[in-house]
């Protein structure tokens, strides 16, 4: 953690007279005032002013999530509470950093995002709404009833619990025609914030059960394979999301000589853990847990993928926003041994993205494409295994950021459907 504790006193400016940003409270306009921006250091000098205004002030990272992955060029965006957005605009003026206002009330922008509710809960769960997003018990209750209305296709069982108690739900699809199957994992909402991941996990479900009897490519997907699909990984804090902040994106277990809740579900996994790009920190977004597997939800999740990586051949993780498709490593800048098949299936997958409305995704090793991040579920899979490990940062880039509309639903989850299905026939290909 070299930038902790940087002297502020070397800065051009003085950092000491901004304001720390006030603990907010409540849910109901809590983000009253609060705005968006995105900066793009151009320089060293520049990086450096940001990195430690940001550590400072505690401002909420959104891309990338934590100061230290500030480098010169690359896109900042940081949601600024009302208090802190007082000194912290001026204070860029004042250094001459450019910035762009990307979101300037946010509360305004939450309102905009989710329509009203009370319409949407009263639907039955046969005519259940693919086009919001929903609570976790909304989604829990969607996996118990296609557990019993959709017994031939469908096994919902859980793989533990989290820390608050909750069942860790996983919906194994797939026709039951052979005693062997391949098997390939899915999971969505390791990062509480993301709601269009989990949004993206039924999607995908719903699709695979109404296409099952018209569409060959999906007949052969559900006949060949098994989906074992996790719609919401982070189930204490996707509630949490929903209920008290809308921008919490960790866990949400306590720490016994901290204040702040949570670890980085994708910093706490058994690979290179807590190295470059997370956090010992437990009050920062990427803290990476006091030691490997320590959250329940990340030690569920590795035990069952443990039990069945001879079987598995592939691990997809699903989160946002930035329009990428990452595979290993993040930890490292290095060339996987199975570079050219995983290359080629991430290359035909942007391409078959692409083909439904033009969305360009990059993709790339993870460590070079997006940042070095250390323990993550991607690379924890491909060391145990599992050949084929990607991550998708799903729409947009950061217009919405993480409060990318509902109406942009469908058309995300279709385009994502795409790759999805291209990464996985692939898998039933030989690749040399
Ligand atoms: C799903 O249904 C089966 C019976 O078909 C049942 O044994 C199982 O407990 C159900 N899963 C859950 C999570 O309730
Ligand atoms: C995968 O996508 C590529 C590029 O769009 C396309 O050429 C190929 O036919 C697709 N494969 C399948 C099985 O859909
Ligand atoms: C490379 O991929 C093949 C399957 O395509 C797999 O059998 C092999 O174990 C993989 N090797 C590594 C190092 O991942
Ligand atoms: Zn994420």
């Amino acid at each position: 953690m070299p930038l902790r504790g940087r002297p502020a006193a070397l800065l051009p400016l003085c950092l000491l007279c901004l304001q720390a940003a006030l603990p907010l409270r409540g849910h109901r306009g809590r983000y009253a005032g609060d705005k968006v921006i995105r900066v793009v250091p151009e320089s060293k000098r520049e990086t450096q002013i940001l990195r430690a205004a940001f550590n400072r002030l505690k401002v909420d990272l959104w891309q990338p999530s934590s100061p230290f992955h500030i480098v010169e060029g690359t896109v900042t965006d940081v949601r600024v509470p009302q208090n802190t957005s007082r000194s912290l605009l001026p204070y860029l003026q004042q250094a001459d950093i450019p910035y762009t206002i990307l979101i300037s009330d946010l509360q305004k922008a939450i309102e905009n995002q989710t329509g009203s509710r009370t319409y949407r809960n009263r639907r039955s769960l046969s005519e259940y709404n693919y086009e919001v997003y929903h609570s976790l018990e909304e989604i829990q209750g969607w996996m118990y009833h296609l557990n019993k209305t959709h017994s031939d296709l469908v096994h919902v069982f859980s793989v533990g619990k989290s820390y608050e108690g909750r069942p860790l739900l996983v919906l194994k699809l797939g026709k039951r025609s052979r005693p062997y199957k391949k098997a390939v994992w899915m999971d969505c909402g390791i990062h509480a914030r993301e709601w269009i991941g989990p949004a993206f996990c039924q999607w995908f479900v719903k699709e695979a059960l109404q296409m099952y009897q018209i569409d060959p490519a999906m007949r052969k997907m559900l006949t060949q394979l098994y989906f074992y699909v996790m719609p919401v990984f982070n189930v204490d804090g996707y509630h949490f999301s929903w209920t008290n902040d809308r921008f919490w994106r960790k866990t949400r277990s306590k720490n016994a000589r901290f204040r702040c809740h949570g670890v980085d579900a994708n910093r706490n996994w058994k690979v290179k853990w807590c190295d470059e790009g997370a956090s010992f920190h437990p009050c920062d977004d990427t803290y990476c847990g006091p030691f490997p597997e320590s959250e329940p939800e990340v030690k569920a999740v590795a035990h069952f993928l443990r039990k069945h990586r001879k079987q598995i051949k592939a691990y997809l993780s699903f989160h946002a926003y930035a329009q990428m498709l990452l595979y290993p490593y993040s930890y490292k800048y290095a060339t996987i041994p199975n570079f050219s098949c995983v290359e080629s299936a991430a290359y035909n997958a942007v391409n078959a993205l692409q083909s439904a409305y033009g969305v360009r995704y990059r993709y790339g090793p993870a460590s070079s494409t997006l940042y070095v991040s250390s323990g993550s579920s991607m690379d924890w899979a491909y060391k145990n295994g599992i050949p084929y490990a990607f991550a998708f940062e799903l729409r947009d880039t950061g217009h919405f950021g993480f409060l990318l509309p509902e109406t942009l639903i469908k058309p995300t989850c279709t385009e994502t459907m795409l790759a999805v299905k291209n990464i996985t026939l692939h898998l039933l290909k030989k690749c040399h």
